[in-house]
C-alpha cells in the first residue's frame, strides 16, 4: 500500500513538499521475548535497516577517525617547525587539509544515515503500534484511557527516536575516546594513565545521576500521559464542561497535572545541574595533571614540544565522549522508560483473533444461535447466564429488557467484540469462534446505540462500509435510511464535512447516517441496538417502513424500548436476569406478560404509550397494526433500491 491510497478520504490532493511515498511498512516486530531488556528487544526493527546503520557507523568511523589523527599530524608540524624542516612542514599541512576535506564529507554522510535510521525505525514503531492497537479487543479499550494510547503512540516514541538518533552518534564517540587514548598510549603510555585518573570518579557519578534520573523519567513519561488524557476529555467533552459551567474546574484539573509535569521535569533538571557539572569538570582535573606532569617530562626532554601539544589535545578530545554521557545517561533513562511503555501495549495480547483453522462464512443464510451462553465483563458478574435464543434466517427478532439487562451485550457477543465464558454463539450453526473475525463483520452489521461518525464528508461516513460504493448506492443507502432529505438541505449537500464526531448534526440525523453506513454494508444479519431513540416516531416510522422492505431476506435483531420499533418485530424476545424470561408475539406479551408490560410502561414517557393496557390509538399503535407499505417514495418489499457487491 502507497501513502496516497488512503481509502475513503479521498482523492491525492496537492502537497506543498513533495512526499516520498515508497516507504515499505515494516516487516518484522519488536522482539517478543519479554524477559530481554528494552534495546534488545528493538534490535529487531533496528536490524532491518542495517544498511542504514552500517553506512552510517562505517563513515562516521572514517569522520571520527580523520578528527582523531589531526593531533597527531599537529605534533609532527610543531616538532617540525622546531627543528626546521620546511618539507615536513608541507606534507603535514596537506595532510591535515585532506582530513579536514575527509571529515566534511564523512561527516555529513553519517549524520544524514543516522538520523535517517531513527526516524525510520520511529515510523516502523508507529506503524507497529497502530497494527497492534487495531487488533487489540474491546476489553483492552474498556479498561484503557485514550490519552494514555495517544501519548505512547507519540511523546514515547519520539523519546526511543531521539536516542535511536544520537545512540550510535554517541557511541561512536566512545569510539573516538579509545582512538584518541590508543594515540595516548603509544605517545606516552604513563601520562595516558595520569589524564584518565580521574575516569573512574566520572563512572561512579554518572551512576548516581543515572538511579535519580530514571525513576523520574518514568514517572514524566506517564505524567504526561495523564495531561494527554485531560486534555483529550476536556476536548471531546467540551460540551458537558461548558453546560456545567465547569471550565475552572477543568482548568484546575489541568494547570494541576502540568505542575505535576513541572515538578518531575525540574527536579531531573535538578539532579542534572548537580551532577553533570561534576561528571564535565572531572576531566578538566587530568588536563591539570596532563600539564604539570607533561610539561615536566617536556623540561627534563623526554617528551617533545609536539608531544606535549598533542597530548592536551586528546585530553580536550576525550572530554566530548564525557560531556555528551550526560546527555546520553539522560536520554537513554527516558527511551528506557519510554520504550517500556510501548512496549507494555505491544505486549498486550489481543483476545479475540481467528483461530488457527477459522473459515470465512460463505453465502451466510442468517441463522443465529444463542446456547445456554453465559458471560460477564467481569467473569464474576456474569451479565448473561443461562442465555439461549434461536433466530431463524430471515426473522425479526425484538430484545426487550430494562435497562442494563444485557440486551446490548447479545449483540456484541454476536459480533465478537467480545468471547463468551460458557456456551456458544453460533452463525449458521458454526461457532463465531471457529469463522474470520473479517467475515464475521461483514455478516453482522451493527448499527450501535452511539453512532460514532468521521470528520468527514457525509458521502466518506456512509462510504465507509464499503470505500468503493458509488454515489448511487450511498443515495440509496440514505434514502433507505431517511437521511436522504436533510442531507440534501446540508450546504454541500453529500459532501459536506459533519465535524469531529459528527457534531455538527443532531443526534437523530447522525443514528440515521449510521444506519445507512451499516445499510450499505448489506449484512445479513442486521442488528440495530437502539439506533433510533433520537429519531422521531414518524421518522422512525418511514425508515421502518424502508427496513422492512430491506429486512425480507435478511435476519434483523431489533434492540428497542420503543413500542413503534419493538412492534415491527415478528417475535420479542424478554430478557431478564441474564436469560431468557419470556418469548412471544408482541401482542402475546402484551396480554399474558406482566413484566413485559411493566418494562414497555418504563419506557411510555417517551412513547406515549398506555403501558397497562397495549397500544393506545396514537401513532404507535398505528404501527402496531401493520405497516403501510405502499407511501409514496419508499422502495417496496423485496425490491432493495440499489445493487449490492457479493456478501462473504
Ligand atoms: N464494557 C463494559 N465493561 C464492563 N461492564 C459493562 C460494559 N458494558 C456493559 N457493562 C455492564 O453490563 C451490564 C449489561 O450492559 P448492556 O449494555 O448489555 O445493557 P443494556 O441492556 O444494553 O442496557 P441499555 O438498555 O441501557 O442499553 C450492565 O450492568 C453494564 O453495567
Ligand atoms: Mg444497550
Amino acid at each position: 500500500m502507497t501513502a496516497v491510497d488512503v481509502g475513503p478520504v479521498g482523492t491525492p490532493e496537492f502537497e506543498p513538499v513533495a512526499v516520498r511515498a515508497d516507504y515499505a511498512p515494516p516487516t518484522v516486530g519488536i522482539d517478543p521475548d519479554q524477559t530481554k531488556g528494552w534495546m534488545k528487544r528493538l534490535l529487531p526493527l533496528v536490524r532491518a535497516h542495517r544498511r542504514t546503520l552500517v553506512i552510517g557507523v562505517i563513515t562516521g568511523v572514517f569522520a571520527l577517525a580523520t578528527q582523531v589523527a589531526v593531533p597527531a599530524a599537529g605534533r609532527s608540524a610543531v616538532d617540525a617547525a622546531i627543528t626546521g624542516d620546511r618539507r615536513a612542514l608541507w606534507i603535514v599541512a596537506v595532510l591535515i587539509a585532506v582530513f579536514g576535506v575527509g571529515r566534511l564529507i564523512f561527516g555529513g554522510v553519517y549524520r544524514f544515515y543516522l538520523f535517517k535510521l531513527g526516524w525510520n525505525v520511529e515510523t516502523d514503531l508507529r506503524a507497529i503500534m497502530y497494527e497492534h492497537l487495531t487488533r487489540l479487543s474491546f476489553s483492552y479499550y474498556d479498561r484503557t484511557q485514550s490519552g494514555q494510547v495517544i501519548s505512547r503512540a507519540n511523546s514515547d516514541i519520539r523519546s526511543v527516536q531521539l536516542l535511536l538518533a544520537f545512540g550510535p552518534l554517541i557511541s561512536m564517540n566512545l569510539l573516538m575516546f579509545v582512538m584518541a587514548l590508543g594515540f595516548m598510549v603509544y605517545i606516552h603510555p604513563w601520562l595516558a594513565l595520569v589524564a584518565l585518573a580521574p575516569l573512574p570518579g566520572v563512572y561512579w557519578f554518572g551512576l548516581k545521576f543515572r538511579n535519580q534520573v530514571f525513576p523520574l523519567s518514568w514517572v514524566t513519561q506517564a505524567r504526561m500521559a495523564d495531561l494527554a488524557t485531560i486534555v483529550d476529555e476536556n476536548v471531546n467533552g467540551t460540551r458537558v464542561v461548558k453546560s456545567f459551567a465547569a471550565e475552572k474546574r477543568q482548568i484546575a484539573l489541568l494547570g494541576r497535572s502540568a505542575q505535576r509535569i513541572q515538578w518531575t521535569n525540574v527536579e531531573i533538571a535538578n539532579s542534572r545541574s548537580r551532577w553533570n557539572p561534576i561528571i564535565e569538570s572531572l576531566p578538566r582535573l587530568g588536563t591539570a595533571m596532563v600539564v604539570l606532569y607533561g610539561g615536566w617530562l617536556a623540561i627534563e626532554g623526554v617528551v617533545s614540544i609536539g608531544t606535549l601539544l598533542a597530548f592536551s589535545a586528546y585530553v580536550i578530545m576525550l572530554q566530548v565522549p564525557f560531556r555528551m554521557a550526560g546527555f546520553v545517561l539522560m536520554q537513554g533513562q527516558r527511551a528506557g522508560a519510554a520504550a517500556q511503555r510501548i512496549y507494555e501495549i505491544l505486549d498486550e495480547v489481543p483476545e479475540i483473533i481467528d483461530s488457527p483453522t477459522a473459515v470465512d462464512i460463505v453465502e451466510p443464510r442468517g441463522q443465529v444461535d444463542f446456547e445456554d451462553v453465559r458471560f460477564g465483563y467481569n467473569p464474576e458478574t456474569p451479565v448473561l447466564d443461562g442465555f439461549s435464543l434461536h433466530i431463524e434466517p430471515g426473522e425479526r427478532v425484538a430484545i426487550v429488557g430494562s435497562t442494563g439487562s444485557g440486551k446490548s451485550t447479545v449483540a456484541r457477543l454476536l459480533d465478537r467484540f467480545y468471547d463468551v465464558d460458557g456456551g456458544s454463539v453460533s452463525i449458521d450453526g458454526t461457532d463465531v469462534r471457529d469463522v474470520t473475525l473479517r467475515s464475521l463483520r461483514h455478516t453482522v452489521g451493527l448499527v450501535l446505540d452511539e453512532p460514532f461518525l468521521f470528520s468527514a464528508s457525509v458521502h466518506d461516513n456512509i462510504a465507509y462500509a464499503r470505500p468503493t460504493a458509488s454515489r448511487a448506492d450511498v443515495v440509496a443507502a440514505a434514502t433507505a435510511a431517511q437521511a436522504h432529505g436533510f442531507i440534501c438541505e446540508l450546504a454541500d449537500g453529500y459532501d459536506s464535512v459533519v465535524g469531529e464526531r459528527g457534531y455538527t448534526l443532531s443526534g437523530g440525523q447522525r443514528q440515521r447516517i449510521a444506519i445507512a453506513r451499516t445499510l450499505l454494508a448489506n449484512p445479513k444479519v442486521l442488528v440495530l441496538d437502539d439506533a433510533t431513540s433520537a429519531i422521531d416516531v414518524t421518522v422512525e416510522e418511514a425508515i421502518h417502513q424502508a427496513l422492512q422492505g430491506l429486512m425480507d431476506n435478511r435476519t434483523t435483531i431489533i434492540i428497542a424500548h420503543r413500542l413503534s420499533t419493538i412492534s415491527l418485530a415478528e417475535r420479542v424476545v424478554v430478557l431478564d436476569q441474564g436469560r431468557v424470561a419470556n418469548v412471544g408475539t408482541h401482542a402475546d406479551l402484551l396480554a399474558t406478560d406482566p413484566h413485559y408490560v411493566e418494562i414497555l410502561a418504563r419506557h411510555s414517557d417517551d412513547d406515549s404509550v398506555d403501558g397497562s393496557g397495549g397500544a393506545s390509538g396514537n401513532g404507535d399503535g398505528k404501527v402496531g397494526q401493520g405497516l403501510d407499505s405502499n407511501l409514496p417514495g419508499f422502495p417496496k418489499s423485496g425490491d432493495a433500491p440499489w445493487t449490492f457487491g457479493g456478501g462473504g
